[in-house]
């Protein structure tokens, strides 16, 4: 079931979630509908905070949009960051009609637990890096515009107010 994406400046995406402390049928279909979600609306991450779930959970696929073939599930994640800092040009599927550069990381490490509650470890670089770092940045209420410029989000948030007035 495809579930409805919060939009911006709702303030239930800027709250930390809560860990996942069982699998459960209904955690699994929770996994199925933020997939189904994400690709419906042609994204390449989805965390649980942006459909209303506040637990530590992401999906992504950084095959997509236009391919399907590398869908990733991410229970409790921890990020280890390495690197020097880079410039990634990011969007939202919570921030409709803008993208901006924000400075992130280059190199990830990550720990987490795959849907069955195994463990899961694996090092990424290039855009799954940059995805990883926007979709974990989720779990802790925290937005890629949270990372711009002042001016860059006073702009952005007057944009907002615009189209939440008509
Ligand atoms: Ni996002």
């Amino acid at each position: 079931m495809i579930r409805p994406v919060l939009q911006y400046p709702d303030p239930r995406l800027t709250r930390r979630a809560e860990p996942v402390s069982a699998v459960t049928p209904e955690l699994k279909e929770l996994i199925f509908d933020m997939a189904e979600t994400m690709y419906a609306r042609d994204g390449i991450g989805l965390a649980a905070p942006q459909v209303g779930e506040a637990i530590r959970l992401v999906v992504m696929d950084v095959s997509g949009p236009e391919k399907r073939a590398d869908l990733r599930v991410l229970v409790n994640p921890i990020l280890t960051l390495r690197g020097r800092d880079v410039d990634s040009e990011e969007g939202c599927l919570s921030v409709q009609d803008y993208r901006s550069t924000v400075c992130r990381k280059e190199f990830v490490h990550v720990e987490a637990a795959d849907p069955d509650g195994r463990p899961l470890s694996f090092d990424a670089e290039g855009l799954l890096a940059m995805c990883l770092q926007h979709e974990c940045d989720h779990l802790d209420g925290t937005l890629f515009i949270d990372r711009i410029s002042r001016l860059k989000r006073a702009m952005l948030d007057k944009k907002v107010q615009k189209k939440e007035k008509r």
